[in-house]
């Protein structure tokens, strides 16, 4: 689902077509609209200023890089769409990411929990960082975490929208 090119079997193919064997074999990539994105349009607008796209899973590369770069993107004050956040075999990601983010975000930072968005189970959810229950997280879920200017607000048929400005401070 989503784009191929993103967390996805894109690169796989490519991996695999670049061997010397299979070099006149055509690929050819379609684009699609990957998860972060379509989560994002459900519940406003977060990825309204710059963002981070990066993978919880430690499954194929080391929770240490995952780590590295998690604090790296928080300090930075990057918007996060973080894709694998947690499965039934990998229940400890989400609450170790949580803690390593709340060491630069306000416990109060929207974070939109969006799973199966598209699908019959859509369920989309936004909560503060300090909530977030990593036992709500599964495989077919995505997670939005807002940077320091990421606004929450009730709209007049009392739904909660997301939006990141453009506009950074001082500027
Ligand atoms: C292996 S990655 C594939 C990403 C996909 N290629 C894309 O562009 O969205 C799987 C992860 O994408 C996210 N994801 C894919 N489809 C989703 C959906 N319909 N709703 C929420 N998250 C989704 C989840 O974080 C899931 O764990």
């Amino acid at each position: 689902g989503g784009d191929p090119g993103v967390f996805a079997m894109a690169t796989a193919v490519l991996e695999a077509a670049s061997v010397e064997e299979h070099a006149d074999v055509p690929v050819r990539v379609l684009p699609a609209v990957t998860a972060a994105n379509a989560a994002a349009a459900r519940a406003g607008a977060p990825l309204g200023h710059d963002y981070a796209a990066l993978s919880l899973s430690d499954r194929l590369k080391p929770w240490e890089v995952i780590a590295e770069r998690l604090r790296a993107a928080a300090g930075a004050d990057l918007v996060l769409a973080l894709y694998n956040p947690g499965s039934g075999s990998r229940t400890w990601q989400v609450g170790k990411a949580r803690e390593l983010l709340l060491e630069h975000r306000a416990p109060d930072t929207p974070v939109v929990v969006a799973r199966d968005v598209g699908g019959s189970g859509e369920r989309v959810r936004i909560v503060r960082l300090a909530e977030l229950d990593p036992a709500e997280v599964d495989m077919r879920t995505i997670l939005l975490v807002g940077s320091s200017q990421t606004r929450v607000v009730r709209r007049g048929d009392g739904e909660e929208v997301v939006w990141t400005p453009r506009r950074y401070p001082e500027t």
